[in-house]
């Protein structure tokens, strides 16, 4: 019977916790091998910074008597830490070694009885001391990526201690207490200054924004969909990888495929930005009514022969300029369906609709109906990232008409073929991709950015290999 019931609880967590991602991110040790070389030298100043109390106190001593003691001015010269390896942690999340670190300590002593007074300095090297802390890594309430310390050992092998100053005889007494004294502030105090570094770097994800703003239409979640996977080879986060319109969030009528990303490991990091992603975009751009458009003849280049008024139209369709001579023009474009993106390998293409209204501009500024057009564009992108933003521009393909209404008479639609061609290259995607090349944010930490990111069209994903760097 129980198996029953962990088998039923086990099934429904999976399906409960098993969202796809519109965005996923791999990790890789080649990520861990370069956060090691920043990680250690940020705790190589925490531990710099231990802190060693002064002691003293009273001991009798056979033939001497009562002595006083004290050892103050404690400080750490150096703290080496020359091994360490860092390594994913399956299941828990990253787990650093450091062995072999040694620590120069130096301070002074004075000693003082009925008959005498003296003092010293000492210098102690600390060797053989290993660090072993295990770094957890969680989805926090809020869904965003945070770490936690899972555990940390410190063990010390050997401590020498090396005196100068004239009195032998007390160097045995205060080499012992010292040793002691040494060996517990030790690690009475590395693991809390290890779990203070993670904190740290707490603090940094603390940061990182769940939802991106994008402009006054849309944000984008990244919260974390899945709990992250870590394997011995890799860490994974899923993060939802949605748009939503600012007006309303609202879900689109279709869901996140499942991601699939290369086994590949030469990259610190490699994200798959799912056809979905785009696709949200679309539908809460067009949810928010983002992609309606008004065209005037001011938008169209000043040099043009072709422009938005009724004579221009009136040498295909004459009925225009017999109604309405020697008048402006307004086209207004409105989508009819989110536009919908496909990728496949080397092949990013977005279809779209619509209808385009057309008016002939009175000269008291009211609209006159002249006739709808239905329109439908395919387009294809093209994809760059700058500056942990994602940049498309686009550019058109193909454009069908179909007339849905007239005003004017009926006329062949395709003699429009040519100007509306020329409206949306010169005019359309010119401005849309004014506003592409403001870019998407994609999910960043203070401090880290890419290096060198290269993309890669493969089917249904949008794949992101990059280096990255900290700098603080
Ligand atoms: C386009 O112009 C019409 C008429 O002036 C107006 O009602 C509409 O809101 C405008 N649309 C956009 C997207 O500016
Ligand atoms: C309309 O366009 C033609 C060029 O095609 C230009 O000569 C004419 O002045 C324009 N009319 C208006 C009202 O802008
Ligand atoms: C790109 O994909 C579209 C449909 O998704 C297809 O019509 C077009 O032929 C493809 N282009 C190339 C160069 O493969
Ligand atoms: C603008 O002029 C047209 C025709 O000249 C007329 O029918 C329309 O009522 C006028 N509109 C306004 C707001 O004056």
């Amino acid at each position: 019977m129980l198996w029953l019931v962990t088998v039923s609880l086990l099934l429904f967590s999976s399906h409960t916790l098993c969202t796809n991602p519109g965005l996923k991110v791999r990790v890789t040790q080649k990520a861990l091998d370069y956060g090691r070389q920043v990680g250690v030298q940020v705790l190589q100043q925490r531990l710099k910074a231990l802190h060693i109390p002064d002691i003293s106190g009273t001991v009798h001593v056979r033939m001497i008597g009562r002595i006083k003691y004290a050892v103050m001015g404690i400080r750490i010269d150096n703290f080496g830490l020359p091994q360490s390896t860092i390594g994913f942690y399956a299941g828990t999340g990253i787990k650093l070694s450091i062995n072999n670190a040694n620590i120069r300590i130096s301070g002074k002593w004075r000693v003082r009885c009925h008959f005498m007074k003296h003092h010293g300095s000492f210098v102690i090297m600390v060797s053989g001391l290993s660090i072993s802390e295990a770094i957890g890594m969680t989805r926090d309430e809020t869904g965003r990526p945070a770490v936690h310390s899972a555990g940390c050992t410190a063990s010390i092998g050997n401590i020498i201690i090396k005196f100068s100053g004239r009195l032998r005889k007390l160097y045995n007494l205060l080499a012992h207490l010292l040793k002691g004294s040494i060996r517990s502030s030790l690690i009475r105090q590395i693991c809390p200054k290890v779990s203070g570094a993670i904190n740290g770097l707490e603090e940094h994800l603390r940061n990182m924004k769940v939802v991106s703003h994008v402009d006054k239409y849309a944000v984008i979640d990244y919260s974390l969909v899945n709990p992250i996977e870590i394997t011995d080879a890799f860490m994974g986060l899923d993060f939802k990888g949605e748009f939503y319109s600012v007006v309303k969030r609202e879900e689109p009528p279709f869901k996140p495929p499942p991601v699939l990303l290369p086994d590949q490991t030469d990259h610190m990091m490699y994200l798959g930005l799912s056809d979905f992603f785009v696709n949200s975009a679309g539908f809460a751009y067009y949810r928010a009514g983002a992609l309606n458009m008004n065209i005037t003849d001011d938008m169209i280049p000043k040099h043009s022969p072709i422009r938005l008024n009724t004579s221009t139209f009136g040498a295909v369709i004459h009925q225009v300029e017999k109604l309405y001579p020697n008048m402006l023009m307004l086209m207004s474009f409105q989508a009819n369906q989110q536009p919908v993106l496909k990728v496949a390998p080397n092949n990013i293409t977005i279809q779209a609709s619509g209808d385009i209204n057309t008016f002939a501009i009175l000269p008291n500024s009211s609209l006159a109906p002249l006739f709808v057009l239905g329109i439908s564009a395919s387009v294809s992108a093209q994809v760059t990232i700058s500056e942990m933003k994602l940049i498309g521009s686009l550019k058109l393909n193909r454009l069908l008409l179909s007339l849905k209404h007239s005003d004017v008479g009926s006329f062949q639609v395709n003699i429009l073929q040519s100007i509306l061609n020329f409206a949306v290259k010169i005019v359309v995607l010119p401005k849309i991709n004014e506003r592409l090349a403001n870019g998407f944010p994609l999910p960043r930490v203070d401090h880290l950015s890419f290096v060198n990111p290269l993309i890669k069209v493969n089917q249904d994903v949008l794949v992101i290999a990059t280096d990255i760097r900290y700098s603080s």
